[in-house]
């Protein structure tokens, strides 16, 4: 579990974070909602360790990462993947060397046991099946579509097999094709995994597909947080708007899906 308690951030002018409490159950799938420049991306940084609060902290699994620094911060969050909002992948190495990044830096994540040349090489090509780019180990990021850029980032996630993802946007600027087959990697990711996952996003249709609970950043706290059905309830004029933006409920094409 991860217990947020009292999180301020400022970048002046701004004040980013003002007092943000939230706790995140160990294996949901939590959707972080909110207007651009927010903070969703702010907090993501939090949580997994790479910015420091003013004040508060963040608590994963019983310790309280916001006051480690340097080896134990990295143990404390080793076992954490973030999909970072431009997706970024390694534009030197190709689509096999970006997959197999992280395995060959960090080794079992549960175990820090290193893995053979001939692991890597069966753990990259099943990652990259698993994300429709099996084929691709070949190719340099500059020659795939911005949707192959994004599941490639996906594939170098997901090859590690951590247990708590952090996804910032991982549909925006896809085709709604390409966007069903990232929210459809989530759920399975999580289901294959058991992980814990944030999603944050703009996109309600994404949301609901894989959310077990929807959240809204305002004014520097969560201004609302629920399961889905609860959470399109509530009387707020902007909920109102994201659910007038989608014209179906995804979550029927989930289950239709799903068999
Ligand atoms: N390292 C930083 N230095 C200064 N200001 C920052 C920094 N990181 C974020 N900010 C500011 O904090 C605010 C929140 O940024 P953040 O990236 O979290 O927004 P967001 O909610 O993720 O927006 P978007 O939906 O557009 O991605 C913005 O005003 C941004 O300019
Ligand atoms: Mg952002």
């Amino acid at each position: 579990m991860i217990r947020i308690r009292n999180l301020w951030k400022r970048y002046d002018p701004l004040q980013v974070l003002a007092g943000l409490d939230l706790d995140i159950l160990t294996g949901e799938t939590l959707v972080i909602l909110g207007p651009s420049g927010i903070g969703k991306s702010v907090l993501l940084k939090h949580i997994i360790g790479i910015t420091k609060p003013d004040l508060g902290t963040i608590e994963v699994d019983g310790v309280c990462i916001s006051d480690l620094k340097g080896q134990d911060l990295y143990k404390a969050v080793h076992n954490m993947g973030m999909l970072f909002q431009g997706g970024a992948l390694f534009d030197s190495m190709n689509v096999e060397q970006n997959t197999a990044f992280y395995l060959k830096e960090h080794g079992d994540p549960i175990t820090g046991k290193t893995y053979s040349e001939k692991e890597i090489k069966e753990r990259v090509e099943q990652a990259l099946e698993m994300v429709g780019l099996n084929g691709t180990q070949r190719k340099m990021p500059s020659e795939l579509s911005g949707g192959m850029r994004k599941r490639a980032a996906l594939a170098r996630l997901i090859v590690y097999r951590p247990q708590v993802i952090l996804y910032d946007e991982p549909t925006t600027g896809l085709d709604p094709i390409i966007a069903m087959q990232i929210n459809e990697l989530i759920v399975k990711t999580q289901k294959e995994l058991k992980a814990t996952s944030i999603v944050v996003t703009h996109d309600m249709f994404s949301a609901l597909y894989v959310g077990d609970r929807l959240a809204l950043i305002r004014d520097g706290k969560i201004a609302h947080i629920a399961e889905p059905d609860a959470f399109l309830k509530i009387e707020d004029p902007l909920i109102t708007f994201l659910h007038n933006s989608i014209s179906k409920d995804p979550r029927s094409l989930k289950e239709n899906h799903n068999g």
